[in-house]
């Protein structure tokens, strides 16, 4: 079968760009001693995960506790890092389950996610390690001065149940390697232990580098490019690995064309592109803008196409924000030069506990 059979609006990964990608940013951390700890929260499938594994990564991440459950009841019984403050009984005692059955860190930036973690460790007799999360100028969750970083470390350090594995943060550009360094630095004096540092974000992936101190890099879209990342330079049309399949379901105007994929095929991100926003682009089409869309329909502006799309023709759409995309659906089609070769249950879809 191709994907040229298959009923649209369907998610589509090409094999070749997959593997390219995750080979060259393998590559990467590799050659600059940095453990490569790819996010599962982009495509939440095990098949990819367990080629990540395979290809060299030192671990994966998974953004909630179902993501980890997902890769463990799967098989994956790696070193798993949860970068989230996690909280609450039900939540916690599916954690340290966990922790029973693999290695587990979790993140927290406050001494009430800290307590609640060495509570729930000691009732469950496991060790949980921790890492303390820095505010790297998301303005969202980590602890802003490394003073709070090293009473956040002291803490986890001296409750019992817990590991103190070092810090995270993210995003990491460049320019948060002084914050690094003043808490690494603060961590040495007090005595504390900091073996991971780990920074995070497909954006400044490859100038992970230029913070010698990192030991670790989290990274999701890198193996599938996007929209944003072939603006941004990052992709290329041919990195993109992830793609939807959809077709032309209506010209209604000369210069507007209506496609099968709405938000609830593409998600509802958005980039800014000119003078307005773009849900995708469209490969075929790449003067088209795809401006807008309501639930099933996908709008799109064609008037600057010379040639324009007809009804019933089929295209490929590279969404803005796959991790959302893929939240979107049940199954990815995994082709090869357009033959289907698998297709991969999302089994993490959904799993926002
Ligand atoms: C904590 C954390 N680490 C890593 C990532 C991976 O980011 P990206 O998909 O840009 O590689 C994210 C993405 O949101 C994140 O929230």
């Amino acid at each position: 079968m191709y994907i040229d059979d298959l009923d649209t609006p369907v998610l589509v990964i090409d094999l070749d760009a997959l593997e390219h990608n995750l080979e060259r940013y393998q590559r990467y951390f590799d050659s600059h001693g940095i453990g490569l700890r790819p996010h599962i929260k982009t495509h939440k499938t095990l098949a990819i995960a367990a080629r990540q594994l395979a290809g060299g990564a030192a671990g994966l991440t998974c953004q909630k506790v179902g993501e980890a459950e997902t890769m463990v009841w799967g098989g994956l019984q790696t070193d798993i890092m949860i970068p989230y403050n996690i909280l609450g009984k039900p939540k916690l005692d599916r954690l340290m389950a966990l922790a029973r059955q693999t290695r587990i860190t979790a993140s927290a930036d406050s001494a009430h996610t800290v307590r609640g973690y060495s509570t729930a460790a000691l009732e469950w007799g496991v060790t949980l390690g921790v890492v303390v999360e820095l505010e790297c100028g998301h303005n969202r969750t980590g602890v802003a001065t490394a003073a709070d970083a090293l009473a956040l470390g002291k803490l986890i350090d001296s409750l019992p149940g817990l590991e103190l594995r070092g810090i995270m943060g993210f995003p990491t550009p460049p320019a948060v390697r002084p914050f690094l360094q003043e808490t690494i630095h603060a961590f040495e004096r007090a005595g504390l232990p900091c073996p991971i540092v780990s920074g995070g974000g497909t954006p400044y992936a490859l100038e992970a580098h230029l913070i010698p101190e990192l030991t670790e890099y989290r990274v999701g879209e890198y193996i599938v490019g996007g929209e944003g990342h072939l603006r941004a330079g990052r992709h290329t049309v041919e990195e993109c690995a992830l793609r939807v399949l959809a077709t032309v379901v209506s010209r209604p105007t000369e210069g507007r064309a209506i496609l099968d994929s709405g938000s609830k095929t593409m998600s509802a991100s958005t980039i800014p592109v000119g003078d307005g926003q773009s849900m995708g682009f469209i490969v075929e089409y790449p003067d088209a803008r795809f401006y807008g869309a309501s639930e099933e329909h996908g709008h799109v502006d064609v008037t600057a196409c010379v040639r324009k799309p007809q009804i019933g023709e089929r295209v490929q759409v590279l969404p803005v924000h796959l991790c959302p995309c893929v939240n979107e659906h049940n199954e990815i089609v995994a082709h090869r030069a357009g033959r289907v070769e698998a297709v991969w249950p999302v089994l993490a879809r959904g799993k926002v506990r």
